[in-house]
């Protein structure tokens, strides 16, 4: 498998949680699931969903966040797909062009393309992909890693291609997760499966504008265990967290994800609504192999 199949997404998330696309997936085959609509109410990076896409284990992704940025890139990139490749080609990737893009994104009145690709821009060309942070390298230029390190222009030209080539099958929104939550609580729409990731109760270094307190916590909580869905949700495992889902089977792991230049291992926990398989694996340590065996075991 190439880097490019492996993170379908063009931007990269903090603590993104592409490593557990495997365990989906085998939620998805463990449950008849193969082949819903799949949600996430908190999309970021939305690695899961373009790989539940990508791969067929999706029939339709819907994704949504409330950051501007985030949406705007994501609105750029679907329904501008050749004005956005363009700007990436034309662009030099250099510490005065950082400056001008950090002007973009922290201005009020930025909208559509160009707030879309200030966000991936800085996304790209900051430190573990934080928007607000410090550019690679520092700002004299001067570390191992420059500004451009991870801004593979032909790579990520080609993974917002292949997202524009999909567009048809992708819903994106621009809701408070609860409000669209609440949406999708009617019986009556497509089978759906949904994935949440909301901001971490202890608030990270800056990974990512979060505005969480505890009662947004128990509201999600609320409004995700009201769905007639399917659903998971995935958090840092704190007692305050597990307090809010007392009803649903759970189970911990641990993430190793970089953030602010150092490798940490994430206690985190997982919680599942009541009608679903719970597989043998942990999220994070699935192989694709293990995926490829009980796929062809779901087929037999
Ligand atoms: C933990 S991140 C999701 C990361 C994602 N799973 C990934 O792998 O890239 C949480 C996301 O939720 C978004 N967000 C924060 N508050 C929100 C809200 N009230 N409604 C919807 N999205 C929100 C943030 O902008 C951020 O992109």
């Amino acid at each position: 498998m190439t880097q490019l199949s492996r993170y379908p997404s063009p931007l990269r998330y903090p603590g993104g949680k592409g490593k557990i696309a495997n365990f989906v997936k085998m939620l998805m085959i463990d449950n008849e699931l193969v082949g819903s609509d799949y949600v996430e109410p908190y999309a970021g990076g939305a690695s899961v969903a373009l790989t539940l896409l990508y791969e067929g284990y999706a029939d339709r992704a819907f994704i949504n966040d409330l950051n501007p940025g985030i949406h705007a890139f994501w609105s750029s990139a679907l329904t501008r797909t050749d004005e956005l490749c363009a700007l990436i080609e034309n662009t030099p990737v250099t510490m005065d062009v950082w400056h001008e893009q950090r002007v973009i994104l922290n201005s009020s009145t930025a909208s559509g393309i160009e707030l879309g690709f200030a966000t991936f821009f800085l996304n790209r060309t900051n430190r573990s992909g934080i928007i607000g942070g410090g550019a690679i390298g520092g700002s004299d230029q001067s570390g191992p890693w420059k500004i451009d390190a991870r801004y593979n222009k032909p790579a990520l030209i080609d993974r917002i291609r292949k997202l524009g080539r999909h567009r048809g099958r992708v819903t994106l929104s621009n809701e408070d997760a609860v409000e669209y939550v609440k949406r999708w609580n009617d019986p009556d729409v497509d089978a759906a499966f949904l994935y949440l990731d909301p901001p971490y109760f202890e608030k990270g270094e800056g990974l990512y504008d979060n505005f969480y307190d505890a009662a947004d916590h128990a509201e999600i909580a609320t409004a995700v265990s009201a769905l007639a869905h399917p659903w998971i949700v995935s958090y840092d495992a704190r007692p305050e967290i597990t307090a809010l889902y007392p009803d649903a089977a759970a189970i911990r792991y641990g993430l190793t994800y970089s953030a602010a230049a150092k490798r940490s291992k994430g206690a985190e926990i997982m919680f599942f609504s009541e009608d679903l398989v719970i597989p043998e694996l942990l999220p994070g340590g699935v192989t694709s192999r293990e995926v490829d065996i009980a796929k062809r075991r779901a087929l037999a």
